[in-house]
């Protein structure tokens, strides 16, 4: 074959695959049009996930027929004229590729009037724009694209279901809405209202996005240092989710993704956070645009840094003031594994032979911690093989707790330490699993009943996990597009807890990870975790009996759902050589 030039039309077939991924990217690119043109009240139309048409309208400033008929070719902007400004971007867009890119891959229809009150429209199908034509005036942009892909079968097969490509499409609008509390926005899905925000201050629209809780568990973050300027909120541990899904960083108002500066946040919560786990942040850096460069992506969420350390630790030291008292108020209960790790190089009475030291370089606090649970767990499992020549019940007479945390009981051949927190979480972790089989769980009737709010797609999740809700204890009345009543809780869980319970469990459907083998456990994971006693509740003698009866009832009850030991045990033997009884 001959080496050709492409035509225009392939050319921007080729990068729309770039920039236009999915109806959610259609929307991201049009939102960043009408927010560059001033606009201060976006509205976002989606029909069928946006597989069948996506429609955005501003109030912004417009375009002249003259703007209209060249903004849809590629490479046409208005943003920037040359390579100088390429390094001042004070716009999200400015490769001027975007509307051409869209109309490649979709029927396009612009209408926009600007200030000369004259409105003009030009349609483009299958690649080939009309003339522009006089329209209307309407006040700002009205961006119509129908059919998407639908003269790229390939692209069109990677879309997910309506449902799904309409939660990405909240996405990109949710990120926009916190970087941009002065603009309204409103999304409409198949004709029904799913988010509408007011112009309204950063904290407001935290609450607004997410639900109104939020504001009162947020600490401000606002620090500046020489030319960096960071601002927005960070969340306290009410806000710990399990997914990561509610870290929101921006460089001077664009959404990013960046692994090392969100490393940056969770260390700054050191021990607060475990592993799996991921606080809530809004965090907007305002560095001058000289010392970054926003072209490194055709989508523009990767940025490059002149000086990306100066910015970790800059953002690493300002959350920590934010969250000062929280880091020196809690108790520590960092190390969670320490006193059994140290077991084994004390009875040897060698430590350098002990399997257990930290090896060669020094470890950044995640990889302890990993490495720490990967011990706990070969641990938990030599426990439970060792099984035959232990105790299959304790005799319960001599029973004590421990520092609010543990339950110590006598037993033949020595002693046995229980964490009552992975004790019931192992209880109710098997007990849940039985009732998704079988028969409900017991409840408790509130006598309040308690309103739950959700964002639209997490009731969308909710309505998938209802019935396991109820399996294990819930009764919940569907009230309204959002929210729910909650009537009944599972009779073993503390009150006040139910929000964070099911918050946890719709985590855990919408996260889909595979670490465990099926849904089910998944579901009954995560509400044994949140739902079980914690470290710190006391227990009366009777309550330490019925759960260490309970817990020698379950199938596994050396070790817990996540793998971590339930039991330690110190036999006579071992108390006789610590105390050199020999
Ligand atoms: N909603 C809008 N309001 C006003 N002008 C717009 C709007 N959308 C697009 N434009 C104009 O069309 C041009 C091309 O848009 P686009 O292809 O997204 O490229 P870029 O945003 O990178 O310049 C923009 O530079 C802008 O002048
Ligand atoms: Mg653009």
């Amino acid at each position: 074959m001959m080496i050709q030039p492409l035509s225009e039309d392939l050319r921007n077939k080729i990068s729309a695959g770039e920039v236009v991924e999915r109806p959610a990217s259609v929307v991201k690119e049009c939102v960043e049009n009408s927010l560059d043109a001033g606009a201060t009240d976006i509205t976002v139309i989606i029909k069928k996930g946006g597989h069948h048409l996506i429609q955005v309208s501003d109030n912004g400033a417009g375009m002249s027929q003259e703007d209209l008929g060249a903004s849809v070719l590629r490479y046409h902007t208005s943003k920037i004229e040359s390579i100088d400004d390429l390094f001042s971007i004070d716009t999200l867009g400015f490769r001027g590729e975007a509307l051409a890119s869209i109309a490649s891959v979709a029927e396009m229809k612009i209408v926009s009037s600007n200030m000369n009150h004259q409105g003009a429209e030009i349609i483009v199908k299958n690649g080939i724009a009309s003339s522009v034509a006089p329209a209307p005036e309407i006040g700002g942009t009205e961006i119509t694209i129908r059919n998407l892909f639908s003269n790229t079968p390939a692209r069109k097969k990677f879309l997910k279901t309506p449902r799904t490509e309409m939660r990405k499409v909240v996405d990109v609008i949710r990120r926009f809405g916190l970087a941009y509390p002065e603009v309204a926005f409103k999304i409409i899905s198949d004709e029904k209202e799913i988010l509408s925000v007011l112009p309204e201050s950063l904290e407001e629209r935290i609450d607004a996005l997410f639900d109104p809780t939020y504001s009162d568990n947020l600490r401000p973050v606002n620090f500046s240092k020489g030319d960096f300027v960071f601002t927005g909120f960070v969340g306290n541990l009410n806000l710990v989710r399990s997914r990561p899904s509610e870290q929101f960083l921006f460089l001077n108002r664009r959404f990013i993704k960046d692994r090392l500066l969100n490393s940056a946040v969770y260390s700054a919560y050191e021990a607060l956070v475990k592993r799996g786990e991921y606080p809530f942040f809004v965090i907007n850096l305002i560095i001058p645009a000289d010392q970054v460069d926003v072209n490194v992506h055709p989508m523009k969420t990767e940025v490059r840094f002149q000086d990306e350390w100066r910015v970790y630790h800059v953002l690493k030291s300002g959350v920590k003031d934010a969250l000062q008292d929280l880091l020196d108020t809690l108790p520590s209960f960092d190390k969670p594994f320490d006193s059994f790790f140290q077991r084994p190089s004390s009875y040897d009475g060698d430590p350098g032979q002990s399997s257990i030291q930290f090896s060669g370089a020094p470890m950044s606090q995640n990889e302890k911690e990993y490495q720490t649970l990967q011990r706990a767990k070969s641990y938990a499992s030599q426990l439970a093989e060792g099984r035959e020549n232990s105790p299959t019940t304790i005799p319960t007479e001599n029973i004590w707790q421990i520092h609010h945390k543990y339950i110590l009981s006598e037993i033949s051949s020595g002693l046995v330490m229980i964490d009552q927190h992975v004790a019931h979480e192992r209880v109710l972790f098997e007990e849940a699993l039985i009732a998704f089989e079988s028969t409900s769980m017991a409840s408790q009737t509130l006598l309040f009943p308690e309103q739950l709010d959700f964002s639209p797609d997490e009731f969308d999740a909710l309505l998938d996990v209802l019935p396991y809700l109820e399996k294990i204890g819930f009764k919940v009345k569907k009230q309204g597009d959002s929210s729910i009543r909650v009537e009944a809780i599972p009779s073993e869980m503390g009150w006040g807890m139910e929000k964070s319970v099911i918050r946890d469990i719709i985590d855990h459907f919408l996260n889909n990870r595979k670490e465990y083998s099926s849904f089910q456990e998944g579901l009954a994971a995560s509400f044994a975790c949140k739902a079980a006693i914690k470290a710190g509740d006391s227990l009366t003698k009777e309550e330490m009996q019925e759960l260490v009866n309970r817990l020698f009832a379950t199938n596994h009850p050396y070790y817990c759902p996540h793998g971590r030991p339930i039991i330690v045990q110190m036999s006579l033997e071992e108390l006789d050589k610590r105390f050199e009884r020999h």
